[in-house]
């Protein structure tokens, strides 16, 4: 069974060719235009899709030595994003559907990112928890089945990822700072300054970003010495470890109050190696973590949850719109039950 995935939900135009499980070729353009601007500019965002969204399927299907004709699904990301960069490749999976009279899989962006830590490694079982935690995301999520989604927790305001962007962006950093941040922190000092963990005592598992940014902007407003390498980098490790702590506080209430043991990693946030290591060191957790190159937005986990979707006997849902909202809960297709 070959499957054609496509994602264009933020700033990457992304596919893959996926068959009977395995991937076997995939090309991601990440528009670098939105560097000057600090963020993703929708508007430019939709454009670059447009010219970008075939040559990148034609380079995939080249690379994989395989033909238009041979598609015999395809999967594209249907929501939550931006509206028109959505719109770009769903219309776009559209007509290349209708055209080659094959069956058309909107897939929630959430939900793939949280089975792409299969991808490559082995078959996960639910129940379990996941979170998925990126520049637009951060969600505590109890995977009961693939069809089975519940929101445990999720930010109220800013994405763990956006906070870092934002404050890396008052230290000069380009978009987007995480990986950047991970780089520099690793030379910092992460306890040379106090940086807040929002709502750590709420008592449930949702999350605030936006406390942090504000702390950070006055901090470096009142210490500009930080602005600066060497005291810049600890500033940049105080931050990262404000973001990482509460990460794992909270996803460690939510598996406390599951009852569940199994953590599934996702998202952008998730290829930090720190992050990872404060996981795979608490005892009361199995960690699973995407491979490096399937944290961040890629075709690979549309074909693959696609994949999953179809081996469990989905029946597509005929009406699929782009649906910049989508939360986890919501799908475009049915399965039988049994
Ligand atoms: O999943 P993704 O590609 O797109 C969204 O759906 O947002 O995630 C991008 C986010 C950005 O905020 C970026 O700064 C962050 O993931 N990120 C990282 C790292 N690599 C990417 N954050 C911390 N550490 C990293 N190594
Ligand atoms: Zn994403």
């Amino acid at each position: 069974m070959t499957i054609l995935g496509l994602e264009t939900s933020c700033d990457d135009t992304a596919a893959a060719v996926y068959r009977d499980g395995r991937v076997l070729s995939e090309s991601i353009s990440t528009q670098l235009q939105h560097r000057a601007w600090g963020g993703v500019v929708p508007e430019i965002a939709s454009r670059a899709h447009l010219q970008n969204i075939l040559p990148v399927t034609q380079t995939t299907l080249e690379k994989a030595g395989v033909t238009f004709e041979a598609i015999e699904y395809i999967a594209v990301t249907a929501g939550p994003g931006l509206a028109g960069a959505l719109l770009v490749g769903l219309n776009f999976a559209r007509g290349l559907a209708d055209g080659l009279k094959i069956p058309l899989i909107g897939i929630n962006h959430l939900q793939a990112h949280i089975w792409a830590a299969e991808i490559g490694q082995e078959p996960i079982a639910a129940p379990f928890i996941s979170l998925i935690v990126s520049g637009g995301h951060t969600s505590l999520i109890r995977v009961n089945s693939v069809n089975d989604y519940c929101t445990i927790g999720q930010t109220l305001d800013d994405a763990a990822g956006e906070a870092l962007d934002k404050v890396g962006k008052l230290q000069g950093l380009s978009y987007p700072a995480g990986a950047e941040i991970e780089k520099l922190a690793e030379g910092g000092d992460a306890g040379a300054i106090e940086l807040p963990r929002g709502m750590a005592a709420s008592g449930d598992c949702n999350f605030s970003f936006s406390g942090l940014k504000t702390a950070a902007r006055l901090f470096l407003e009142r210490n500009p010495k930080y602005l600066a390498i060497p005291l810049k980098n600890d500033f940049l490790a105080a931050l990262q470890e404000a973001v990482l702590d509460i990460l794992v506080s909270k996803s460690l209430a939510a598996l406390e109050q599951e009852k569940l043991s199994t953590f599934v990693l996702g998202g952008g946030v998730s290829a930090n190696k720190r992050l990872r290591s404060k996981f795979s060191r608490r005892r009361e957790l199995r960690l699973i973590a995407p491979q490096p190159q399937y944290c961040t937005d890629n075709g690979a986990m549309v074909a693959h949850f696609a994949y999953k979707l179809i081996q469990q006997g989905i029946e597509p849902l005929r009406e699929i719109t782009a649906a910049p909202d989508l939360t986890v809960e919501r799908s475009f297709h049915t399965v039988k039950s049994g």
